[in-house]
């Protein structure tokens, strides 16, 4: 469910006509739902009823400052992977104390300014990491809380980039090496061990490979409770959200008017699946959904520049580009495009939605089928309010592209597009070529 939706024949963002904002603030931009948000977080906290969670909204997802102080608001913590993310929350107005720290490569400085800010825990992925962690903790005199990430070993069965829980990937310990990480961990002075965590991957239509790497973790959890008094079970991010059918999705009967074999997986049906078996465990249990929470509460508006009649090819050329939206040119992934202004006198048109970048890669679809548009005509690509802007560069000298944020009536700029200067600002011609 979300909250982009035809009003007559324009598309709103809850009660925004996004022709309106595109007027405002040009094109490319990315527009938000908080109340989309705000839905999936409620929900996604629901699905688990009586259990003890709290969500750790995963940053990397969208980390626009507007964005992680609304899950502030709303109760959360952040997972989060770098000191700029942790700067990010502290920059919105939120603390870190009940955010976790990943990543397999922190740095000394990183470690420092998560301690200094009181971080839930380090999630430690490899001994010589431990290792630093306690160096860094010990140089300030404190216990560094930490939870291992520990590697399932199981198949995601998602795309290759984005699954992380086979024994083969840089990700997690692996499970028979746990029981000794965390004895040898005890040990060390200004260590002080807290959880376990596991993330097995990204965009899982399937309740199943969850199911299995609990279950492969549930006897070293409760080992580790009993020997180690652990106090919580981060069982990852990684739930999928609907690409294919994104607009109609936001329907409330949507997802019972699909064949039982194409639903794709629910949080209800995610927490039903997950949560008789944690809770015998009487552990606090984190989420780090990162995706679920804003990928379908997003659209990149773009301009369409031409309608270009190739030899047997239609390709419509747009403003954004793959430097704005990488999702289709790294991974092939399918964002539906959708007329702002939908006229069902038209034509229909079969193209290639493509960008402005030098490069054949730089297209959003091919073969795509929509209404007929013409130059100046506005669309929309759904569900990019995840990994969108947050993965966008500035390829082929193109600044990064404004955000907004719609809740109800209201909306805000939350980020402006990018200048000439500020994006050539750190750059100079050295004193050997003037
Ligand atoms: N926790 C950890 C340790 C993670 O590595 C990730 C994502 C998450 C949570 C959040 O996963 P989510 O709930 O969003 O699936 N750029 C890719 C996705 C990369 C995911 C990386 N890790 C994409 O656009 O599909």
């Amino acid at each position: 469910m979300h909250r982009f939706h035809y009003a007559g024949a324009d598309l709103h963002c809850e009660s925004v006509d996004l022709a309106a904002i595109a007027r405002l603030y040009g094109t490319p931009t990315y527009v938000y739902s908080a109340g989309t948000m705000a839905d999936n977080y409620r929900r996604l906290l629901a699905a688990f009823g009586a259990l003890d969670v709290r969500i750790c909204y995963a940053a990397k997802a969208n980390s626009n400052l507007a964005v992680l102080r609304h899950f502030a608001n709303l109760g959360a913590g952040f997972d989060l992977v770098s000191g700029g993310e942790i700067r990010r929350v502290l920059a919105a107005g939120a603390n870190v104390e009940t955010s976790v720290f990943a990543g397999v490569g922190k740095t000394e400085d990183e470690i420092a300014l998560a301690l200094e800010n009181g971080i839930h825990a380090f999630h430690v992925e490899s001994e010589p990491e431990l290792a630093r962690i306690n160096h860094v903790a010990g140089k300030r005199g404190v216990a560094a809380p930490v939870a291992f990430r520990i590697n399932p070993d199981v198949d995601a069965l998602t795309h290759a980039k984005i699954t992380t829980g086979k024994s083969d990937s840089k990700f997690g310990i692996p499970l028979r090496q746990a029981v000794a990480a965390y004895e040898a961990a005890a040990k060390l002075k200004h260590i002080r061990l807290r959880g376990v965590q596991m993330h097995i991957g990204s965009q899982l239509t399937a309740a199943a490979p969850f199911a299995a790497a609990v279950e492969k973790l549930l006897p070293l959890v409760a080992r580790l409770q009993a020997d180690h008094g652990i106090e919580y079970f981060s069982i990852g991010g990684g739930l999928g959200i609907v690409y294919e059918d994104a607009l109609a999705s936001g329907a409330a009967d949507w997802w019972e008017s699909r064949p039982e074999d194409r639903r794709p997986l629910t949080p209800e049906a995610y927490g039903a699946a997950l949560g008789p078996l944690l809770e015998p465990l009487g552990l606090k249990i984190l989420l780090e959904p990162g995706r679920f929470l804003t990928g379908n509460a997003g659209v990149l508006l773009t301009r369409v520049e031409h309608l270009k009649r190739g030899a047997g090819r239609n390709f419509l050329v747009v403003d954004a580009a793959m430097n704005d939206l990488v999702r289709p040119a790294m991974y092939g992934s399918h964002h539906e495009c959708v007329p702002l202004h939908r006229d069902s006198s038209r034509r229909a048109l079969v193209a290639d939605i493509v960008g402005p970048v030098c490069e054949t890669g730089d297209c959003f679809g091919r073969d795509r089928r929509l209404q007929e548009v013409g130059e100046g005509e506005l669309l929309a690509f759904m569900s990019a309010g995840a990994y969108g802007f947050a993965m966008a560069g500035r390829y082929n000298s193109r600044p990064l592209p404004a955000e907004v944020l719609v809740q109800g009536s209201a909306f805000e700029q939350v980020n402006a597009r990018e200048t000439f200067e500020q994006m050539t600002a750190g750059e100079k011609i050295p004193a050997f070529l003037q």
